[in-house]
């Protein structure tokens, strides 16, 4: 059942400590290092208001997109998150039936806590697959025709997190992945190794990042399927024009919700000018910090085309299962839904930058 306490989507967050142990909490709300970014993601959205508008009809309004040829109900995806079974024992299998009852499409992260053989046969028909750079071009590949046989519709590949960043936070909380959180995808594939390193030589960038895809890997991956292909983790428009000219499907404008570059920018701030550079045609999703409706709002007024949903689907998950998550997404919706109301913006389309108010920050 859904606790009362839930009144609005945020509240999953405020509720998930009751349900989530604090290790496991400390990793799943952590980023890295210092959470810098973290904060940053959240911070934005307050520097923004939503400036009310009189007299609108919007009484033909509603909330369905076209993203690059897919109709969608409402601008919300679920975006790929690690390992659902650390909340709730059915996992993945759990999330997507909150999605399917919303229509939400949903991008399957590599490491998910089943194959995703499985998950497609629970998930709807809207899946996306996301998935790293393996470090072995034939593991990729054969990552890649799985996807495809199994249906999803478009590959996600996560460009953004080449080394993997404790964050203080989750060291101080020593939390440890327990036994049953292995990425399955995964089982069989070369993982990524450490080179060893002459005395002298840096071990993060002759050690780690020596088997660390490059940009020929990427135009390679590009021309072995003909699914559409997301480049995801993008925060600097050069990159996102980069991308365009090798032929990506649609960006992911994301810092990994913090959990990659601490001291990175929040996702809101960068996106008008990664939307600047890349024009109005190149499909943007948007994620960093979303904890409500009026937060998609932002973000689809500063250039986003769809928004998608990381900590707080995990929250949901962990307070009432798929039924949760669904309710989450019900509850996105519709403040989205009271701020287009309010602001006078009957279509997806109608909410542009200038619904929004720039508040200037209060020093006291
Ligand atoms: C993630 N994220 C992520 N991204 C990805 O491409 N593959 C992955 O496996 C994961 N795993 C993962 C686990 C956990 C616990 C978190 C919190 C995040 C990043 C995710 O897709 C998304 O970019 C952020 O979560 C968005 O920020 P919010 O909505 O969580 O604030």
């Amino acid at each position: 059942h859904i606790p009362p306490e839930i009144r609005c989507a945020l509240d999953y967050e405020t509720l998930a400590p009751q349900f989530i142990a604090a290790p496991t909490l400390a990793y799943i709300a952590g980023g890295s290092g210092h959470d810098q970014t973290v904060a940053a993601n959240r911070a934005a959205y307050a520097r923004w208001a939503i400036t009310p508008r009189l007299l609108r009809d919007v009484s033909a309004g509603h909330t369905a997109i076209t993203l690059a040829g897919i109709a969608m109900a409402h601008p919300l995806m679920l975006g790929p998150v690690a390992f659902h079974n650390l909340v709730h024992p059915g996992g993945e299998h759990e999330t997507v039936r909150g999605a399917a009852a919303l229509d939400c499409p949903i991008i399957a992260s590599t490491q998910s806590s089943c194959t995703l053989e499985q998950l497609a046969r629970s998930a709807g028909p809207q899946r996306w697959f996301q998935m790293y750079l393996q470090p072995q071009r034939a593991d990729t590949l054969d990552l890649l025709r799985r996807a495809e046989a199994a249906g999803y519709s478009a590959i996600v590949l996560t460009l953004d997190a080449p080394i993997q960043v404790a964050s203080l936070r989750t060291l101080a909380a020593q939390f440890q992945l327990p036994a049953h959180c292995v990425p399955v995808n995964l089982a069989g594939y070369t993982p990524a190794q450490e080179s060893a390193v002459a005395p002298g030589a840096s071990r993060i960038l002759q050690g780690v990042m020596a088997a660390a895809p490059n940009w020929d890997e990427l135009r390679w991956l590009l021309t072995q399927t003909r699914l559409p292909v997301w480049a995801k983790g993008v925060m600097h428009g050069d990159d996102a024009l980069a991308l365009q000219a090798a032929g990506v499907a649609g960006i992911i404008v994301s810092n990994h919700g913090g959990r990659s570059l601490d001291g990175a920018p929040a996702t809101l701030d960068v996106l008008p000018a990664i939307r600047a550079a890349v024009g109005k045609d190149l499909p943007i999703v948007f994620d960093g910090g979303v904890r409500s409706g009026a937060d998609v709002f932002k973000a689809l007024a500063l250039g986003a085309n769809a928004v998608a949903i990381g900590r707080l689907q995990l929250y949901a998950l962990a307070v009432a299962g798929a039924l949760g998550v669904a309710h989450m997404l019900k509850l996105l919706r519709e403040e989205l839904e009271i701020c287009m109301a309010l602001a006078g913006c009957a279509h997806i389309d109608h909410i542009r930058a200038t619904a929004l108010f720039h508040q200037r920050e209060h020093h006291v």
